[in-house]
This record gives structure tokens, C-alpha cells and sequence, in this order.
């Protein structure tokens, strides 16, 4: 069984360089995950992956199942996830084309089935979550960045948004001034429900546009179409290496 999960982003439905053996469907308590699971061959070593928006891009960020996409790499044995995700680049470091990976989240979504402690608990449950990312995974991913001379930032703080919808310029002021310096909509609750299954979860940022207000007038899907490219053929150098 694979151990390691990767979650595709926008822009990564499907991983190139996957020799892919077999895609496995799997039903979960919390429904249908967002595509069956791919499990292959990268660099050698097996890997599952799991494209977040469906494999055609068809579910939202609100709507996408992040607890049956969690589980079910659980389910059948995983124990590590990178999470790739297109974000707005905030911090003056954070540039469209930038591979960003966070240390921090903050989460600003709402809505959304966001833990596997809420019915028929035996006890109330609080995870901690000081430090939302694996710390031993994020330093497997500098060193394969490092290795791979693949150029990153090594840190950051995630602002999650609910989306679909882009910020407002002053929206993005408000979670700069809160400690953000990445603005995505995918990052919650998909973060926490990994610790929730005591997996290891790192995020793999790719800075696809100036975030609202930060850039030259409006941001516009060919502009985040164009750097999520650029980036994603960075992602696969770094995946290639961490394998
Ligand atoms: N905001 C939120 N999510 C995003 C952005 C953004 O500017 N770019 C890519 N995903």
C-alpha cells in the first residue's frame, strides 16, 4: 500500500509523471470522496493521488467532501499528504509563480462539514492544533526543494477563504493585518481533519496571482491559469525528489 497521498489542487487533476497501476473507488460514512483514488508509480516508489476538485474540475472549494477525501486515503493506509494548492500571493515574498510551504493557517471558511467529531462520540474530542502542519513532512519537503533545486519560500500563513468568489482588496488588508501572506480556499477544512486522523499533512502553496488589490486591477483566470503552469511543473520536480 502507498503511504504517500498527493491532493491535486487547481491545475493538478492529474499527476503527468504517474505510471498509473489502478484507481480504486471508495465509499465512506461521510459519502463520496472527490474522484477515485489513483494509485501509481512515481520516481519508483507507489503513490495514490487524489485530484480535490474531481477529475474533470468540477467541485467548488465549498463543495468539495473533505472529510470523505481524508478518510478515505486513511481508509486505505496512508499515512503522509501533500495538499497542492493555487493561492494569492499577500507578503511581498509571495509572487505569482511562487512555491510557498506554509507553516500557519488561519481559517475563514464557514459552512463546511469540518470534523469527524460530531455524532455518536463516546467522548468529546480536542485535537491539538498548534502547529497545523507536520513539521517532519514540511522539512522532507525543504529538503527535496533543496535537492531538487526547485526554489521556495519555507514558510507562511494560510489565510482559508470560503470562496468561490475572490476577495475584496480590503478583505485581503484585514488578513494581512491578521498574519496572513497566502489566501486560498481550499486549505480548511481539509488541514484539520488530517490531524483529526492523526495523518501527517503538508501543504504545497503554488502563488497563482497577486491576491485582491495587490496586483494591477483585477485578477483574471488567465493570469492564475498562467502561474499555476509555471508552478506545477515546479510541484512535480519537488514531488519527484520527496518520493
Ligand atoms: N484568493 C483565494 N484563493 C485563491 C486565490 C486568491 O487570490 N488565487 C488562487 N486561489
Amino acid at each position: 500500500m502507498p503511504t504517500l497521498a498527493i491532493i491535486g489542487g487547481s491545475g493538478f487533476t492529474k499527476l503527468e509523471a504517474l505510471e498509473i497501476v489502478r484507481r480504486e473507488v471508495v465509499h465512506t460514512p461521510y459519502g463520496e470522496p472527490s474522484a477515485p483514488l489513483t494509485h501509481g508509480m512515481f520516481g519508483g516508489k507507489k503513490v495514490v493521488f487524489l485530484p480535490r476538485h474531481g477529475t474533470a474540475h468540477t467541485i467548488p472549494p465549498h463543495k468539495v467532501n473533505y472529510r470523505a477525501n481524508i478518510w478515505a486515503l486513511k481508509h486505505i493506509g496512508v499515512k503522509r499528504i501533500v495538499g497542492v494548492a493555487a493561492v494569492g500571493g499577500i507578503g511581498p515574498e509571495m509572487a505569482p509563480g511562487v512555491i510557498a510551504i506554509p507553516n500557519q493557517i488561519i481559517d475563514y471558511t464557514y459552512g463546511r462539514d469540518h470534523t469527524y467529531f460530531e455524532n455518536d462520540l463516546s467522548h468529546v474530542t480536542h485535537i491539538d492544533f498548534t502547529e497545523p502542519y507536520s513539521e517532519s513532512l514540511r522539512q522532507r519537503l525543504l529538503a527535496a526543494a533543496e535537492s531538487s533545486n526547485v526554489t521556495i519560500v519555507s514558510h507562511g500563513v494560510y489565510g482559508a477563504t470560503q470562496g468561490p468568489r475572490l476577495e475584496t482588496a480590503m478583505e485581503i488588508n484585514r488578513l494581512e493585518r491578521e498574519g496572513c501572506s497566502l489566501v486560498g480556499m481550499t486549505g480548511m477544512p481539509e488541514t484539520a481533519l488530517a490531524r483529526e486522523l492523526d495523518l501527517d499533512y503538508a501543504c504545497c502553496a503554488v502563488v497563482a496571482n497577486w491576491a485582491a488589490g495587490r496586483g494591477d486591477g483585477p485578477i483574471t483566470m488567465m493570469e492564475i491559469e498562467k502561474h499555476i503552469g509555471i508552478g506545477m511543473s515546479r510541484v512535480v520536480c519537488l514531488i519527484a525528489a520527496l518520493v
